[in-house]
C-alpha cells in the first residue's frame, strides 16, 4: 500500500528532487574506500545554501578525515562502531549566541536548531544524489565531541553525519501515508474526505483522465471509419 502511493507521487511528479527525498536512506555500513574531495565540498556547499534563520550563518560543519578521531567520534557516539568506518564524518556545530543576539532565547534555542537540521537533511541528500551513504548520527555525548575536536564550550554538537560508500542496500523503513501525518484546518480536522481530496489535486489522476479521453476517441473514431466502410460496400 506505502510503496503504491509512493510510485504514483514518483510518476505524476516525475520530479528528480523528490525521487532523491524518497529514496534516500539512512547508511550505517560502509566501504572501506575514501570518496572525492570534490563530494565532500559539494555536500557542504548544500549544507550551506539551507535556510537559516534571519540568514545568520550560525551553523559550521567540522570536516574528520584523522582514522583515530573518527574513532574517538564512534565512541562518543554511545558505542555505534559502524561510525568510524565511514571515511568522512562531519560534526554539525551551532553557535547558538549569533541567533541569539537577534532573536533572543527562541534564537538561541529553536532556531540554531532548526537550521541545522535544514543544513543537515540538505547535506544527507546531497550525499545521496553523489551515489553516497550517509546517516544522521544524534546520539552522543556531547561533552566528549567538544572535547574530541576542541570545540569551544559555548557551543552546540547538533549531529555527526557519517559519509562514505555504501556497502549496503537498507531496507526502506516504513512510512506513514500522507493522509496519516495530515489535518484538515485543525487538529484531528477531518473535513474533507483525504483520499477524495488528495484524488483531486493528484497529476496522476489527472493524466489518468486525460488517457481515458484520447482512448474513448481513438476508438470513437475507429467506429466512425468502420460503419464508413460498411456504408460504402452497401
Ligand atoms: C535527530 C536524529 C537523530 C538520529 N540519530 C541516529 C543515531 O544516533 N544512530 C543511527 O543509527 N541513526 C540515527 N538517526 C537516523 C534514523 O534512525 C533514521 O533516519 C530513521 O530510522 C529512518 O530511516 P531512513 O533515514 O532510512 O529513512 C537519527 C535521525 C535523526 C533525525
Amino acid at each position: 500500500m506505502e510503496e503504491k502511493e509512493h510510485e504514483i507521487h514518483s510518476h505524476s511528479h516525475n520530479s528528480d528532487l523528490f525521487d532523491c527525498i524518497r529514496t534516500r536512506r539512512s547508511v550505517r555500513k560502509y566501504k572501506d574506500k575514501p570518496i572525492p574531495w570534490d563530494n565532500v565540498v559539494e555536500v557542504l556547499q548544500a549544507g550551506k545554501y539551507a535556510p537559516f534563520a534571519g540568514n545568520v550563518f550560525n551553523v559550521k560543519f567540522l570536516v574528520i578525515k584523522d582514522e583515530n578521531r573518527r574513532k574517538a567520534i564512534a565512541e562518543a557516539c554511545a558505542q555505534q562502531y559502524w561510525v568510524q568506518d565511514a571515511p568522512i564524518q562531519i560534526v554539525v556545530v551551532g553557535e547558538p549566541e549569533k541567533a541569539e543576539r537577534y532573536y533572543g532565547t527562541r534564537g538561541a534555542r529553536v532556531y540554531t536548531l532548526q537550521s541545522a537540521g535544514a543544513a543537515i537533511q540538505n547535506m544527507l541528500l546531497t550525499a545521496h544524489a553523489l551515489g553516497l551513504g550517509a546517516c544522521w548520527v544524534g546520539a552522543f555525548d556531547e561533552g566528549e565531541i567538544i572535547n574530541i575536536c576542541n570545540i569551544p564550550e559555548h557551543l552546540n554538537v547538533q549531529a555527526v553525519i557519517t559519509l562514505g560508500y555504501a556497502d549496503e542496500v537498507p531496507i526502506p523503513p516504513p512510512k506513514l501515508r500522507v493522509e496519516h501525518v495530515m489535518f484538515f484546518e485543525k487538529w484531528f480536522g477531518r473535513v474533507e474526505a483525504p483520499k477524495t481530496a488528495i484524488g483531486m489535486w493528484s497529476p496522476y489522476i489527472q493524466k489518468a483522465v486525460k488517457e481515458t479521453h484520447k482512448m474513448i476517441k481513438k476508438h470513437a473514431n475507429k467506429l466512425v471509419e468502420k460503419s464508413r466502410a460498411r456504408m460504402k460496400n452497401k
